[in-house]
């Protein structure tokens, strides 16, 4: 029995039980140029308001210079073990159009679409963990993103590696038991 399966009420799609969100990357697994196409497929299929598409998304291998850029505006815990990952993706929120017009629902879209990802990702074998730890104008300068593109999270995506090899106090995090609130404590209203 997995220990990291999600223990549900009723039953759930078996990737939505595989899914957490690991930080022991395999520090050899790379993926090659033009991986993850259909991961972003996935991204790209989301539902999103008005069919205005907010997510935009930064793709960086590790050993690229996007990779150093990314990682190194990553929190120190977060630096401690993301640089493992095979790849980093910068979630990106169009928060206003061409125009200035605001879309209020950029960063809800731009969630969906990163939570399709995931979960192509992981039916694809891949492990992913996002971090809203960074530098947001860090990541900005970094890319020359102009004001209206938001950088709402990080996501380090890759093999799982082996807890072993992380530091004492990480492993102890990797190794926790996985907990949610009951559902009864997340319905408002079930009538
Ligand atoms: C928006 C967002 C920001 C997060 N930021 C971080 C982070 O900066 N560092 C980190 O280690 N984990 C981060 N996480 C991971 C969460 O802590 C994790 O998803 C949560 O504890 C549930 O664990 P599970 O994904 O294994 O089910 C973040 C997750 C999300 C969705």
């Amino acid at each position: 029995m997995n220990p990291r399966l999600a223990q549900t009420s009723a039953p759930v799609l078996p990737t939505l039980a595989e899914r957490w969100s690991p930080r022991a990357f395999d520090d050899a697994h790379e993926f090659p140029e033009g991986a993850l196409r259909g991961v972003f497929e996935a991204a790209r299929w989301a539902p999103s308001a008005s069919n205005t598409q907010p997510w935009r998304f930064i793709l960086a291998r590790r050993g690229s210079d996007s990779f150093a850029k990314i990682e190194a505006q990553l929190m120190g815990f977060n630096q401690m073990w993301a640089g493992t990952a095979a790849a980093l993706i910068v979630n990106v929120a169009e928060t206003a159009d061409a125009e200035g017009n605001a879309r209020p629902w950029a960063e809800y879209d731009l969630g969906q679409a990163v939570a399709h990802l995931s979960i192509q990702a992981q039916s694809e074998g891949y492990h992913l963990h996002q971090m809203g730890g960074f530098d947001r104008d860090g990541i900005s300068a970094a890319f020359d993103l102009e004001a209206r593109l938001v950088p709402v999270s990080i996501t380090a995506v890759g093999a799982i590696g082996s807890a072993d090899s992380l530091p004492e106090a990480l492993r102890e995090r990797e190794l926790a038991p996985r907990s949610r609130f009951d559902l009864d404590d997340i319905m408002l209203v079930r009538d």
